[in-house]
């Protein structure tokens, strides 16, 4: 079976770790490039932790550095309590080795996407900015592009300073999602979806049990070390590892089941579900669908995903020296 061309564009973060190892252990992907956008933390730590976790995997992809702000809103809100204040947990990075691609997200992504001439797949678990941009530069890049995935938006939110309408990364550049809404075909792995993937304390227990000592296993084991401890002591949700289910819908189908609607992402920074993926269930709005929508969630599997992950890294801790 010959290798999936992708492109993770993330704001690192610790779901986007997760979910970066998640794709760097399953032999069905060739992950051409990662770009680094604002989002969890701000852009020169997303940057940092990009190169940083390409390092510590041993991850041989482009690093592209995106944008460091919205399109239009200021970048004026972290998530910095759910991710630390690297970004990536208790984790700690050196300097990273590693050197980013002298292009820009934006243009890295097009770049390679007419260079694989429509067998790229583009997933974006970050804020949207960096894709807006390279949509507006790049009129033509849907028809490079052969599927796109995100995590984000949903059903419901959980960004509380807007109500209880709006996602993360939708919410911290509405203006951006609005526009790729618009202009793509959207995998869209909301919050209806992720919290049905919820790890549960022995999920987390097990997942540290199967990691090895070697590098890339100690990052694994302190990243579900760290989110167990900030999800049961803390409150916070870092049990539900949202971009790893990104990844692994794409990995396996069987994971979640899609539905097709009409969505728009309301960017009205006067309204109040400011943020919101607009999802019309009963087709009041008329319009074709241009959203695939993850409905049910086989959490069982991805809970075994997650698991076979930390397995892999521990029997391939091959450290050339
Ligand atoms: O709402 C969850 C999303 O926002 C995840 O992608 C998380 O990493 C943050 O970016
Ligand atoms: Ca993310």
């Amino acid at each position: 079976m010959s290798k999936i061309p992708v492109i993770i564009d993330c704001d690192p973060g610790v779901d986007d770790s997760f979910a970066i190892a998640l794709a760097n252990s399953y032999s069905g992907f060739d992950i051409v490039a990662i770009t680094a956008v604002e989002g969890n933390v701000p852009a020169v730590l997303t940057r940092k932790n990009a190169l940083c976790l390409c390092d510590t995997l041993g991850l041989n992809a482009t690093v592209g550095f995106g944008a460091e702000k919205p399109l239009v809103r200021p970048y004026f809100r972290d998530a910095s309590v759910t991710h630390g204040e690297s970004g990536v947990g208790t984790v700690q990075f050196k300097n990273p080795i590693k050197t980013p691609d002298s292009r820009p997200a934006w243009e890295l992504i097009y770049d390679e996407a007419v260079k694989y001439n429509g067998e790229l797949v583009l997933v974006a678990i970050g804020p949207l900015t960096n894709i807006a941009t390279a949509l507006r530069r790049h009129p033509d890049l849907p028809k490079y592009i052969k599927k796109f995935y995100i995590m984000g938006g949903g059903t419901f939110g959980n960004v509380t300073a807007t109500g209880a309408k709006a996602e993360f990364n939708i919410w911290v550049d509405p203006l951006a999602a609005k526009e790729v809404f618009e202009k793509m075909e959207v995998y869209m792995v909301g919050l209806n979806a992720t919290h049905s993937a919820a790890i549960t304390e022995e999920d987390f227990d097990e997942m540290i049990s199967l990691c090895g000592n070697d590098p890339k296993s100690n990052l694994i084991k302190e990243l579900s070390k760290f989110s167990k401890f900030n999800s049961l002591e803390n409150g916070q949700d870092n049990h539900i590892i949202h971009d790893a289910l990104a990844i692994a819908s794409l990995m396996n189908e069987d994971v979640v089941d899609f539905e097709d609607y009409f969505v728009w992402v309301e960017d009205n920074e006067e309204a109040d579900n400011v943020g919101e993926t607009v999802i019309d269930f009963n087709g009041q709005s008329g319009k074709p669908a241009n959203c695939h929508v993850a409905m049910k969630v086989n959490q069982p599997l991805f809970v075994q995903m997650m698991k076979n992950m930390c397995k892999f890294y521990n029997e391939n801790n091959i450290t050339i020296n």
